[in-house]
């Protein structure tokens, strides 16, 4: 083996053990990343000047973003119906206010090295139904990438290979569990070896909690058993793990949107556990969010919690951080 080449093993090696970096649950944190970014700073709403979000010269996705759903698993048409619709209201800017495309508008503020902004244009490509589990009801970090491989490689309408602006969207149904599901993690962003897929491509992982742990994953809409008196508030469209995607399907779009590579915008020293546009703000639906308190929310007619329109239909989505303003900002802010 030439240097070179040993080279090239060990950082993919080293690339190899990090996996994926990023994971997510909305809410309650067991961990202390909060405080110590915020240092001894409470004011809420995110903080300001503790938190460093920096540009480390790597891309952004400026041009239009094309978002290819892979369902993997038993999922219903209505279920789809409603991620789908979602993803479609980031840039549906004729959605009543407080709308999901207002909220796109905090993340188009982040941009690359030209000075181009984050696409605002963001839509559903093909779609790729993984029906019969491919890769079994229990996946590793790594076979996750294996899902992916077979998404794109498929004999039958293969996904588009789009390494520039596409962001390939995996989301396992609620009888399927992935390493560390629930376990502080209810999805993660990264992106694909060319080793195991083939080519470099951006994606994130979302599961369904609904059997696994509600309370966890599709919090406020679920409550964890071990606080008692907490009240879970009822969803819009009547799907409490579906909707509690939602939220977690927007934090990975946002951070893949603005961090594809995983070396452009985050806060933190360590590139390997980045803290990024939607981790700044976990847990943050409205004016004065923070800690374990969501914020301010919307209550429909129907007795529904949420905090934005889509096209059709309502949703609740945790804020982004602002980095012009220096906090969390959503569509649905009171004016101070
Ligand atoms: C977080 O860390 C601070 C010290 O920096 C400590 O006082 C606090 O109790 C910790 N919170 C949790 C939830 O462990
Ligand atoms: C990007 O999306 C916009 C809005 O849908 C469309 O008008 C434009 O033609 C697209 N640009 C490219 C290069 O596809
Ligand atoms: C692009 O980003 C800059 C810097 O954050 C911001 O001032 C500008 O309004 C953004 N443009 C759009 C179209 O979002």
């Amino acid at each position: 083996m030439s240097l070179a080449a040993a080279i090239a093993l060990l950082l993919s090696l080293s690339l190899f053990f990090a996996g994926p970096v990023v994971c997510w649950r909305p809410w309650p944190q067991p961990h202390n990343s909060t405080d110590l970014l915020y240092g001894g700073s409470k004011k809420y709403e995110g903080s300001s000047e503790f938190v460093h979000l920096r540009y480390h010269m790597g891309p952004v996705l400026t041009a239009n973003i094309t978002v290819y759903p892979i369902w993997y698993g038993t999922w219903q048409s209505s279920q789809k119906r409603i991620i789908r619709e979602f993803i479609d209201s980031l840039s549906a800017a004729d959605a009543k206010p407080p709308s999901v495309a207002a909220w796109w508008k905090t993340v188009q503020l982040y941009t690359d090295q030209t000075g181009s902004n984050t696409s605002g244009n963001v839509r559903v490509g093909e779609q790729k139904n993984d029906r019969f589990y491919s890769h079994g009801k229990s996946l590793t970090r790594l076979s996750v990438q294996s899902v992916i491989k077979s998404a794109v490689s498929a004999t039958t309408r293969p996904l588009p290979i789009n390494p520039k602006s596409g962001v390939y969207l995996l989301l396992t149904s609620d009888d399927v569990y992935v390493e560390n599901f629930c376990n502080n993690v209810c999805g993660f962003h990264y992106f694909t070896f060319p080793s195991i897929v083939g080519y470099t491509l951006p994606y994130a992982w979302v599961g369904n909690s609904a059997k696994l742990c509600p309370g966890v994953c599709a919090y406020p809409f679920a409550v964890p058993d071990y606080i008692p008196g907490l009240k879970a508030v009822k969803s819009p469209n009547g799907d409490v793990g579906v909707e509690g995607m939602i939220s977690v399907i927007a934090h990975e779009i946002a951070e893949l949107a603005t961090n594809p590579l995983v070396n452009a915008w985050y806060a933190g020293q360590d590139p390997v556990a980045p803290v990024e546009i939607a981790d700044l703000c976990e847990g943050i639906y409205g004016t004065g969010g923070g800690g374990s308190y969501t914020g301010q929310m919307l209550n429909g007619r129907d007795g529904a919690t949420y905090n934005m329109n889509g096209i059709r239909r309502r949703f609740l989505v945790q804020w982004v951080w602002n980095h012009v303003l220096n906090y969390c900002t959503g569509p649905n802010a009171l004016d101070h």
